[in-house]
């Protein structure tokens, strides 16, 4: 199952929340500064032993304060029209179902669900609509039937973007 939703992705019950972090891991302004505020600070002392995070890469953590079980962290590219922007975008959406099914078949579950913000497409400057039939491909190419996808829009523009691809 696929589906939009207009909510504040650190108030969402599904096992795993997807951050647009940075390579630090160590938090930032946006969805990864309200992540982090929610979590708490035992997020930021995990994350600290992660070694960072590379673009296009996903690296997994507990939920904490947050609702969610897990969060898993991946760091979008900055925008700047290189060929390499668009094939990280996609992995940081395909690492991250990755990740989703492995905590799947780790866990012996039937069904997870994961939310995923609008990666890059804040502070990282990459176009709305051109990130949204990136995410849905790498989504739809992940192929993982039993694992139910949230694109958690903050904004209405995004919004109106996926329910337009998604239909
Ligand atoms: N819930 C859902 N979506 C949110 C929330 C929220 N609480 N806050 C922000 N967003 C949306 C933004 O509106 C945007 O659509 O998340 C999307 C990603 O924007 P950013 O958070 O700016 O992330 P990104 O563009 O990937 O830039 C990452 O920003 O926060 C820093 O540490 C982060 O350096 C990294 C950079």
């Amino acid at each position: 199952m696929i589906k939009v939703i207009k909510e504040d992705i650190t108030n969402l019950d599904v096992d795993i929340v997807v951050n647009a972090a940075n390579k630090s891991l160590l938090g930032g302004g946006g969805v990864d500064g309200a992540i982090h505020r929610k979590a708490g600070r035992e997020l930021l002392e995990e994350c600290r032993t992660l070694g960072g995070c590379e673009t296009g890469k996903a690296k997994m953590t507990n939920g904490y304060n947050m609702p969610c079980k897990k969060i898993i962290h991946t760091v979008g590219p900055i925008y700047s029209n290189k060929e390499s922007d668009p094939v990280n975008l996609y992995n940081c959406y395909f690492n991250s179902m990755r990740l989703a099914w492995d905590y799947l078949n780790d866990n012996h579950l039937d069904k997870v669900s994961i939310a995923f913000p609008c990666i890059s497409t804040g502070i990282y400057g990459y176009p709305k609509k051109e990130a949204a039939k990136i995410a849905i491909k790498a989504v739809k190419d992940s192929n993982y039937d039993n694992i139910d996808v949230y694109f958690v829009c903050f904004g209405d523009e995004d919004y109106q973007i996926y329910l337009d691809l998604l239909q």
